[in-house]
Order: C-alpha cells, then sequence, then structure tokens
C-alpha cells in the first residue's frame, strides 16, 4: 500500500487529500500543516503542524514515515524549496524544485522567457531594477498593470483603474516596489474575461484540466478589493465566453512554456501549471502562470476528476503522464467561499464558524481554518468553500449557494458567482469587445 505525504492545510488540500484518500490504490495519507484543517486531518493517518519554511522537519517527517512521495499543494513551500530538500532524500514529489517555482515565485522570469523563447501572448512588458526609465515606459504604454517581482500572496499587483488612477501615482508605487523586491514588472494593461487553465506535467507532455473562472473581487458585482478568490465556476467543457480557439491558444501557451522551462534550466518540469489567461480582442493573452493548483479552481477541477488521482501522480513522477487517460465528468461546478467579515483587508479574528445542515448533495471543504478543542475558528483568510456539482450551471449555483448559506457566524460570500446574470455579462462582455 503506497505512502503518501501531502503538505497544505487550504480547502485546495482538503480536496486533494480526498481525492488522494479515495484513489483505487487506497494509499494511506499523511499530513503537514501550517494549521490544523481539520477536513484533511480527518482524511490523514497523522498529522503533524509547522512552518512551511521549517525543509528540515518537513524531510525528517517524510523519511521517517517513508513516502512514495509527497504532493505540494502550496506555493509557498515551493518557494522555500522543500522539493529540492525532499529529493536530495530521494523522496519523489509532485511540485517543482526551486529555480522551476519561480514560474510564479518571479514573474520578470516568467515574462522573460516569453520573450527569450518567443512564447504567444505575452502583453508589451518591462523589467525594471531601478527606476531609470519607468516615467518614460508608463506614458509609452499609457494603460498599465504593475508587479513586485516575488510572492506576495495576490497583494502586489496594481492594476490602473483599480488600484490607482493617474501614471504619477503608478511611479510611486513602481518606486515602493523597488525599496522592498529586487525588480518591478511594468506591463500593459489587458481588458477581457479571465480563465484559469491548470495543467499537470512531467516535463515532457501535459493534462489539461477543464477551464474555470475565478472571482477575485471581494463583493457582488466585482466590486471591493482583490482576494485570494471568493469562488469559481466551470462547465466541464469550456465556459460560454471562450471559443474553442481561445482554449487551444492557452494549451498552446501552456506548451511552449513547459517546453522553455526545460530549455532555461535542463531540468524537466513535475506538477502543476496552472496559466491565469485572458481573452481580449485581439486574442488569448497570458496573465501570469502559477506552479500549483489554483485555489478555489482545484475544488471545481477535482470534483469531477475521474482520471485516478494517485496513477495522475505517479504519471508525473515517472515521466509517463501521456499514458494517463484524461477523464473527467461533463458537469457543471460552481464553488463559493464563506470568508470572515472584513477580509481581506480587516478580517474579523479568532471567530468561530457554524457549519449547520450542510444539504447532502452539497460538499464543503476547510480552509483557513483551525480546530481547537470548543469549535472551528477562522484564521482570518477563507474560511470554508462549498462545491454544488450539477448537470447544469444553475443547478450547481443553487446547491453552492444553500451550502453556503448553512453556514453561521461573522461571515459573508458572493452571492452572484455562477448565476445566469453575472455568467451573461462576460458573455455579452467579450461578445463587444470581439465585435470591436
Ligand atoms: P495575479 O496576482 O498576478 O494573479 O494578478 C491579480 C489580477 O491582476 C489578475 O487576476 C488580473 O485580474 C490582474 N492583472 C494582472 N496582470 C494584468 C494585465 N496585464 N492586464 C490586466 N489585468 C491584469
Ligand atoms: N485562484 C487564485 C489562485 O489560486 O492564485
Amino acid at each position: 500500500m503506497a505512502k503518501i505525504l501531502l503538505i497544505g492545510n487550504g480547502a485546495r488540500e482538503h480536496i486533494i487529500a480526498e481525492k488522494l484518500v479515495y484513489s483505487k490504490a487506497k494509499p494511506t495519507l499523511f499530513a503537514y500543516m501550517k494549521a490544523n484543517n481539520p477536513g484533511i486531518a480527518k482524511l490523514a493517518e497523522q498529522s503533524v503542524v509547522g512552518p512551511y519554511s521549517d525543509l528540515d522537519e518537513i524531510e525528517r517527517f517524510a523519511t521517517s514515515l517513508g513516502v512514495d512521495f509527497v504532493f505540494i499543494g502550496p506555493e509557498e513551500p515551493l518557494g522555500y524549496g522543500v522539493v529540492d530538500v525532499l529529493e536530495r532524500a530521494g523522496i519523489a514529489c509532485v511540485g517543482p524544485t526551486k529555480e522551476l517555482a519561480r514560474l510564479e515565485t518571479s514573474k520578470s522570469f516568467t515574462r522573460m522567457l516569453t520573450e527569450k523563447y518567443d512564447i504567444e501572448g505575452s502583453p508589451k512588458f518591462k523589467v525594471f531594477s531601478s527606476d531609470d526609465g519607468i516615467l518614460e515606459y508608463l506614458k509609452e504604454l499609457g494603460s498599465v498593470v504593475i508587479k513586485a517581482d516575488g510572492l506576495a500572496g495576490g497583494k502586489g499587483v496594481k492594476v490602473q483603474g483599480d488600484h490607482f488612477e493617474t501614471l504619477e501615482e503608478g511611479y510611486t508605487y513602481c518606486k515602493q516596489v523597488l525599496s522592498e523586491h529586487p525588480c518591478v514588472v511594468v506591463e500593459e494593461k489587458l481588458i477581457g474575461e479571465e480563465f484559469s487553465l491548470q495543467s499537470f506535467t512531467d516535463g515532457k507532455s501535459l493534462f489539461h484540466c477543464p477551464v474555470v473562472q475565478d472571482h477575485k473581487r471581494a463583493y457582488v458585482g466585482d466590486k471591493g478589493p482583490n482576494t485570494g478568490g471568493m469562488g469559481s465556476y466551470s462547465c466541464g467543457g469550456l465556459l460560454p465566453f471562450m471559443t474553442e480557439e481561445d482554449l487551444e491558444a492557452a494549451k498552446e501557451i501552456t506548451d511552449q512554456m513547459r517546453d522553455a522551462l526545460f530549455k532555461e534550466t535542463g531540468t524537466l518540469y513535475k506538477g502543476v501549471m496552472y496559466g491565469g489567461f485572458i481573452i481580449t480582442k485581439t486574442g488569448v493573452k497570458l496573465i501570469e502562470f502559477n506552479a500549483r493548483m489554483g485555489d478555489p479552481e482545484a475544488l471545481n477541477v477535482l470534483s469531477i476528476m475521474e482520471t485516478d488521482f494517485v496513477e495522475l501522480c505517479l504519471g508525473v513522477i515517472s515521466g509517463n503522464i501521456h499514458k494517463v487517460e484524461s477523464v473527467f465528468a461533463s458537469k457543471a461546478t460552481v464553488c463559493k467561499y464563506a470568508v470572515p467579515e472584513g477580509y481581506p483587508e480587516a478580517p474579523v479574528a479568532d471567530e468561530k464558524i457554524f457549519l449547520g445542515e450542510v444539504p447532502k448533495e452539497v460538499k464543503y471543504y476547510y480552509a483557513s481554518v483551525d480546530k481547537k478543542e470548543d469549535g472551528v475558528y477562522m484564521t482570518g483568510s477563507r474560511a470554508v468553500a462549498f462545491v454544488g456539482v450539477a448537470n447544469a450551471l444553475e443547478e450547481a449555483q443553487v446547491l453552492a449557494e444553500d451550502g453556503v448559506c448553512s453556514a453561521q457566524g461573522k461571515i459573508f460570500h458572493r452571492e452572484d458567482i455562477g448565476t445566469a446574470q453575472l455568467v451573461q455579462k462576460r458573455v455579452d462582455h467579450m461578445k463587444s469587445l470581439r465585435s470591436e
């Protein structure tokens, strides 16, 4: 029987834990988490709570268990180089090495690869390590996005019109980034509809999951500050505003990036490449790549994945992913997060969340919570994800909404995710862009 160690403590890892445990390989699961996620703890034979920076402890835990492989859920341990340490100890991993994880941890690295290897779909951009020439470039582009070069939990990106107005304000932000990071990326602001494509890879071939649309803004109607993602939907196949060509373009960009990563580093990327794309009036463009599954996007695709998850992980590790058949139920999925009041800027702290009668057709997954003796406490970020799966999007939406409404506490959620009205808004937006 296989033994697997899962690193991570979010809802993404809760569903990954479920997929691993319910594999036909019937493995024994162990977990390393930075807070006690009760959903993961229940599925694991043994779990340990500790910081993701403690690579020695993670290696010691994995070695003492004699695990067959380690699945790394979040970007934080990848950024510390947990895969390098584990692989040096002879332990296989689903997740890229520190050098390859720069796909996510360094926005300048990824943009540089698009230029060097002539990868399609990149916006106009420049990387600056001093403020020399920044103002001129801001003026040249006219409408810009500014990105700190490093992991910033989604908070390092500032979009003109959303987070600042004038180019002078943008220039001030660039200087602030440069005082804290080695470089700043300035790029053209793209207008369109975003989608996520998550692809497992052994470094040679790709196993694509169905596309998903996330909702980054905190409040109904896409208002308010950016968050880690308030919820998401997928339709099994294409999203309602996409064409087959859009999907093919995203797959092609991912494949070109996979190839570029190998050419650049000489090492095969083993893990997940999750591309954030935007469909503009001139076609599909690349917003960014992440080196792990999306959260909440993992909840959409893993809820309908019929391919055996352990088999897929072994395909990644052994370099045989081309032999793993990609099978997903053709169902719609909607995920809605219950988050603490005040999230993301001033979330209530140390408040309990109560799950009442969650309808039995709805699945729920714990995220940033800590189980203590007297209940489940929210730790300040997204708390519990509710997932509805159905033949039609509207049905899945109603299930997810019923689920999230059954939770109680100082929480809120976005009622509009997956609703016909919001989806139609996306369709109309894309239609008007395409006809420009
Ligand atoms: P990230 O933290 O890199 O996922 O970026 C957060 C959000 O910023 C993305 O989901 C987009 O909505 C937005 N964004 C990033 N780059 C661009 C761009 N070049 N044009 C327009 N929006 C962007
Ligand atoms: N859905 C946003 C993220 O996982 O980064």
